[in-house]
């Protein structure tokens, strides 16, 4: 099952027209109707263009007279009918060859090693990633209580009481009893130092007057986890200093390296709030907690929306006795083993093969190479790498006929979760994705039927790239595990990966293009088929804060 969605994306080189006649004749004989118009395509673009020219000469003729004037007749007339530098299917042909080219196994199993090559160092010393936390044990998933659950996300603050009931035959053993959501919109993200905490404080305790959580707790102070979208240096289960936070917040200003559980706790406090912090955690450890408390195979976790990250299970002797600075006597004694924020977001320089695009990406970041992994594959770029190769479409290809759509000309005006819209309409006419692009991004005429084609085929390329370089991204990390458990891809045996995010959960068909190439890199290490398995994990950040209280306790 696992392997039809990577045949049938990689069946799709086929719909587009090769570069040679004699190669054009081997396509055409095994194209569909619905594949032809590709074909008849470069006459379209011609026709299209010339009337688009004719169009501007009827629409703009003193405009046209006051630039044509000076130039000799003949250009005038080339130039009038040759508008662009080349037709769309060539840059597709381009986009291709770009995007596609390096998703072979081997050069991904060569990333993955190359991956690898650069955790070496951050597992001897690195601030900022490969962080270790003080959660040495997975939970049992019998684990029982009821906690006030915070999740800090780029985009969301969320409150809510989480029930865990343990394995119970036919019942959920995760429960949202009572849920609030804050949105975190540029008025808050950019709230300096101590007064986002503020912020938080006056949210936590609007949620907890709600009358519903009033009645569960009593008049108890509420046990408390927190799921932190952003890394943290762990001091203890439930305290951490503050390190830089992305995602364009600004709450580090003047608070950074300070204990991320008293900025919380003071402004509680100060509310006479009866909360008190019990557990800190990443929100990608926060999956997997959550994930193996309903799975116990679960090793890993990946968190892929607006931003990336994957945690994991480790050996503590996989990270130098230097990354545990401080950690009690006890902890160092009784620990085998150590759950790790990975930071992965950080990897990858100079790993994936960069096109212009990323590139342009990179140099208009507030932060360029800080975070080059996350870059290629996360909600918060796939929109922007798609955007950019349209821009280059509009003015050189005659996409949209040469029209740019409104703001599309602005960085990151067009969102990733447009073209999972677009991509997930299959239909022949398209209408559904032609009416979106078109109402998020007008035109003075709806854009054609091509026009979208050739968005969502970008798009489609963009995703498809993203999903197998997380594959490399998570094959290297397995790999990782599986030397410092002291074991071989053959007797790894199988393991779990929960998965939460936008991207992972709900892009078109992501999830089982990573899955399969994950299996394709598994397979060909050695490991049995099917070592390895993605599995989304619902609300995990929300739970895995639970989780992480409730693991104490047990
Ligand atoms: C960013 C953060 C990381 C977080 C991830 C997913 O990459 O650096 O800490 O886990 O986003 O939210």
């Amino acid at each position: 099952m696992s392997c039809l969605p990577l045949k049938r994306f990689k069946s799709r080189r086929m719909t587009l027209p090769p570069e040679s006649d004699s190669a054009r004749d081997t396509t055409v004989s095994s194209a569909t109707d619905h594949d032809r118009s590709w074909y008849i395509k470069p006459m379209f673009d011609f026709w299209q263009s010339l009337l688009a020219a004719l169009e501007r000469i009827i629409m703009l003729p003193s405009l046209i007279h006051s630039v044509f004037t000076s130039l000799p007749s003949r250009k005038r007339t080339r130039d009038a009918v040759r508008t662009y530098d080349r037709t769309m299917d060539d840059l597709l042909r381009e986009v291709q060859r770009l995007l596609e080219g390096p998703l072979e196994p081997a050069q991904l199993m060569h990333m993955s090693g190359r991956l690898q090559e650069q955790f070496t160092p951050k597992l001897q010393a690195s601030d900022i990633c490969m962080l270790p936390s003080y959660n040495d044990k997975l939970p049992t998933g019998l684990e029982c209580g009821t906690f006030l659950a915070l999740d800090v996300g780029g985009s969301t603050f969320r409150v809510a009481v989480v029930e865990l009931t343990g394995k119970q035959p036919g019942a959920k053993s995760m429960r949202i009893v009572t849920m609030k959501s804050y949105k975190i919109d540029n008025s808050v993200r950019y709230l300096r130092g101590t007064a986002f905490f503020d912020w938080m404080a006056e949210k936590i305790e609007t949620a907890i007057a709600d009358p519903q959580v009033k009645k569960i707790n009593g008049s108890k102070n509420f046990p408390m986890g927190l799921a932190w979208s952003f890394p943290v240096e762990q001091t203890s289960i439930r305290s951490g200093n503050l390190l830089a936070m992305g995602k364009g917040f600004r709450a580090t200003e003047g608070t950074l390296g300070q204990d991320l559980s008293e900025l919380i706790m003071a402004p509680c406090r100060k509310r006479n709030l009866p909360v008190h912090m019990d557990s800190i955690i990443n929100d990608s450890s926060a999956t997997l907690l959550s994930r193996a408390y309903e799975d116990p195979s679960t090793r890993f976790a990946v968190i892929l929306g607006t931003g990336f990250n994957i945690a994991v299970h480790l050996p503590v002797s996989a990270l130098a006795t230097t990354k545990y600075k401080g950690y009690p006597q006890k902890w160092l004694d009784e620990a085998s083993h150590v759950l790790v924020n990975t930071e992965l977001s950080m990897f990858g320089k100079n790993v994936f093969p960069t096109t212009r695009w990323d590139e342009q990406l990179n140099e208009t970041h507030v932060r360029p190479d800080f975070q080059p992994f996350e870059h290629m594959i996360s909600g918060r770029y796939l929109g922007e790498v798609v955007r950019l190769i349209i821009v280059e479409a509009v003015r050189t290809a005659g996409l949209f006929s040469g029209e740019m759509p409104e703001k599309l000309s602005e960085l990151y005006s067009l969102d990733t979760g447009t073209l999972a819209a677009m991509e997930m309409d299959e239909s022949k006419t398209l209408t559904n994705a032609t009416a979106l692009f078109q109402s998020k991004h007008p035109l003075s005429k709806p854009p054609s039927y091509n026009d979208i084609q050739f968005i969502r085929q970008v798009s489609q390329l963009v995703s498809h790239r993203a999903a197998a370089f997380l594959a490399a991204g998570i094959h290297s990390l397995w790999n990782l595990r599986t030397t410092s458990e002291g074991l071989t891809p053959a007797t790894a045996g199988r393991l779990a990966i929960g998965c939460n995010g936008s991207v992972i959960e709900k892009y078109p068909l992501f999830r089982e293009l990573c899955q399969s190439h994950l299996d394709e890199l598994t397979i060909a290490s050695g490991a049995e088929p099917k070592s390895i398995s993605l599995e989304v994990a619902v609300e995990s950040a929300i739970f895995g804060a639970a989780v992480a209280v409730c693991c104490l306790e047990s």
